[in-house]
């Protein structure tokens, strides 16, 4: 029965016995946590592959007289660049090749358009008396930081099942101040939505008053499938190059989730101009990356076949854990009317939202009784849930029993936070 349908009487018994509930979590001392989306141990074990088969000399010549070992070969080898071409559909003379985080190549993306401006720019960002980047949310905590960080006025923008709400992003996009959107096209962290054909296309034909508006199109979950099917997501170059705006386009992603977060090969893809100015700032910043694990990656993931292989095993391994997450959802928070959450095809979240208001209290009394869940408001710009509702789960580092139990203190606090505001109204 939906709580709105109940009298106080029963309102109050429930919330007797969910406080009781709550009081065993409290008192059994348990140590759990939910806000961290990275892999567990069993899956950084499926990449023993990149620390058991060696390189050796032979396999550090390279066409052209050239040596992986020595400096140099700053785009990446051509190899790992067809490796992502293959993956993503991109042409690989448009794919540059980083360390092991795109993260840092997001910033140093966005720090070139602050210092040096972007291909189509008037001037430098830093040069703009103001400047604003759209921020869907819920969203990626670490890019919003990023934009934050370099100034900009973030603007949120809602978030629908097919993507951003583009009517909104065309309409703030008539504004010259913003520069630039993040978007997380695949399986998106945390709400795991992927953007339809019309958005993607949305993206590469609409108008913008800025001259080097900017796509962040952060590709991080583009293999992520947690079924045999995976979604569908547009190849959004192909589209901009018919539209004539491959130079709004930034296109990041990793291996960190297919491979080793600590240790996997980054790459950023951008239209030509862009592209040029890219290998030519980072040229400045370094002589090469790591071409040794571009190897020994190669070695261990010739071809896409071998990264859907090793996908399909990340899968078999978080797809229990996402069930577990779901049942205890569904079970205690089903048809309650205080809760919704999202059923991903793929990534590595589940968003969950709870009666408005309810959001930071649910994460102190799941603190109280020893679960940490990511910081409310988090997923939100300058870290502000507008309606303190929205709360990000994660997951997959846990092990079957720690998620298990987690998702029941989870629950517990999301039912007494609700019940709490009911009864003072
Ligand atoms: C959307 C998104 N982008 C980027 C990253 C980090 O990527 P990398 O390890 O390549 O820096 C994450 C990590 O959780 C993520 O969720």
């Amino acid at each position: 029965m939906q709580y709105s349908e109940m009298t106080r009487e029963a309102l109050a018994a429930e919330y007797e016995r969910l406080r009781a509930a709550h009081q065993r979590f409290v008192l059994s001392g348990n140590r759990l946590d939910l806000s961290r989306g990275k892999p567990a141990a069993d899956q950084l074990d499926l990449s023993d592959a990149l620390l058991t088969e060696p390189i050796d000399r032979a396999d550090c010549h390279l066409a052209g007289g050239l040596d992986a070992r020595n400096y140099g070969v700053p785009l990446g080898l051509p190899e790992m660049r067809a490796f992502w071409s293959s993956l993503t559909g991109i042409p690989a003379e448009q794919i540059y090749i980083g360390g092991n985080s795109s993260l840092a190549l997001m910033y140093q993306t966005l720090v070139r358009g602050m210092l040096f401006g972007m291909a189509d720019s008037p001037r430098p960002w830093c040069q703009e008396p103001k400047r604003k980047f759209l921020c869907p949310a819920p969203g990626y905590d670490r890019h919003f930081a990023i934009t934050e960080a370099l100034g900009f006025e973030l603007i949120p923008v809602g978030m629908r099942s097919d993507g951003p709400d583009m009517d909104e992003v065309e309409r703030l996009a008539a504004d010259p101040a913003v520069k630039g959107i993040w978007c997380v096209p695949k399986y998106s962290n945390p709400t795991g939505v992927t953007f339809s054909d019309d958005v993607v296309y949305r993206f590469a034909s609409m108008k913008t008053a800025a001259p080097d508006f900017t796509v962040m199109w952060d590709n991080a979950y583009l293999v992520h499938d947690l079924a045999d099917e995976g979604e569908h997501l547009a190849d959004v170059f192909a589209y901009a190059r018919e539209c004539g705006t491959e130079e709004r386009f930034c296109y990041f992603s990793s291996t960190s989730k297919i491979t080793l977060p600590g240790a996997g090969i980054a790459m950023a893809a951008f239209g030509p101009k862009s592209f040029a100015l890219h290998a030519k700032t980072m040229g400045i910043s370094t002589i090469g990356f790591d071409k040794l694990n571009q190897l020994r990656h190669l070695k261990m993931l010739p071809d896409a076949e071998a990264v859907r292989r090793q996908m399909r095993r990340h899968a078999a391994l978080l797809r229990e854990k996402f069930e577990i997450l779901e049942n205890v959802l569904s079970r205690d928070l089903g048809g309650l009317g205080c809760a919704t959450w999202t059923h991903p095809k793929g990534g590595y979240f589940v968003s969950l939202d709870v009666t408005d208001g309810c959001a930071k209290r649910t994460y102190e009394l799941a603190r109280e009784a020893g679960v940490t869940l990511t910081q409310v408001g988090a997923t939100f710009p300058c870290g502000l849930d507008p309606r303190d509702r929205n709360l990000r789960l994660a997951p997959t580092y846990p092990s079957k029993g720690e998620l298990l139990l987690a998702a029941e203190v989870l629950t517990v606090s999301v039912r007494l936070a609700v019940l709490e505001k009911l009864l003072q109204s």
